[in-house]
């Protein structure tokens, strides 16, 4: 059954708790998306914010770093409760040891790439990670939409774990809904991060019943 990630930036934050329990029984993970306004144009959250969600959930939480120099924080995301740490290609000078950093502290490492980062630029890091993070929009702000290439990529990445006989997840993150979710899942996406997917969905229970279409 794919994973259902719920970006918290489409969130009302004004009752973030509610929001949670709102659509708690549609969900399975917590999606912090971090922005630090440099590497992306827009500001988010910092430690405060997962600090603030553990207190009232056990639910896995991805900390989606989207900052330069990840690595600064990678070790008080996960003390603070993150279960997975998603690092940026396009940030990390040393991907290796900073994936094998994020595994050593016990949380699973993803590694995420931009629209327009090739996936050639993965190919040595592979087999050591915990799964692919597609970007499916430009990074920094939730409602976009989905960009039509990134099929392509998707569908290149599952032959690629495929013929190598790779055990990575491959997760997307960006204008994920209901219309395009069980397409998605068909082509090999284990995991849905949704921002507007989740928080702004009136037909959200609907969801779940398209997924479970591909089991
Ligand atoms: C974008 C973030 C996403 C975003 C997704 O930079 O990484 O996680 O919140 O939002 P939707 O699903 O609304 O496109
Ligand atoms: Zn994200």
């Amino acid at each position: 059954m794919a994973v259902i990630s719920a970006s918290i930036l489409a969130a009302d934050l004004a009752h973030l708790k509610d929001e949670v329990e709102r659509v708690k029984d549609y969900i399975d993970e917590i999606h912090l998306d971090v922005m630090d306004g440099h590497f992306v144009p827009n500001l988010t959250f910092g430690y405060p914010m997962i600090e603030g969600l553990r207190k009232f959930t056990n639910m896995p939480i991805d900390a989606h770093l989207m900052v330069t120099n990840p690595d600064f924080h990678i070790k008080l995301f996960i003390e603070k409760g993150a279960t997975r740490v998603t690092i940026h290609q396009e940030t990390c000078y040393h991907l290796h040891r900073s994936v094998e950093y994020i595994k050593s502290l016990s949380a699973e490492a993803f590694v995420a790439i931009n629209p327009a980062t090739p996936l050639s630029t993965l190919e040595e890091i592979l087999p050591y990670v915990d799964g692919i993070l597609i970007m499916t929009v430009n990074p920094g702000f939730s409602g976009q939409k989905f960009i039509p290439s990134m099929w392509t990529k998707i569908k290149k990445l599952s032959e690629i774990r495929k013929d190598n006989g790779y055990k990575f997840k491959i997760a997307v993150d960006g204008g994920v809904g209901n219309e395009n979710a069980l397409e998605l899942v068909k082509n090999g996406v284990d995991i849905l991060v949704m921002g507007y997917g989740v928080f702004r969905n009136p037909n959200l229970p609907e969801l779940r019943k398209l997924l479970s279409k591909n089991e």
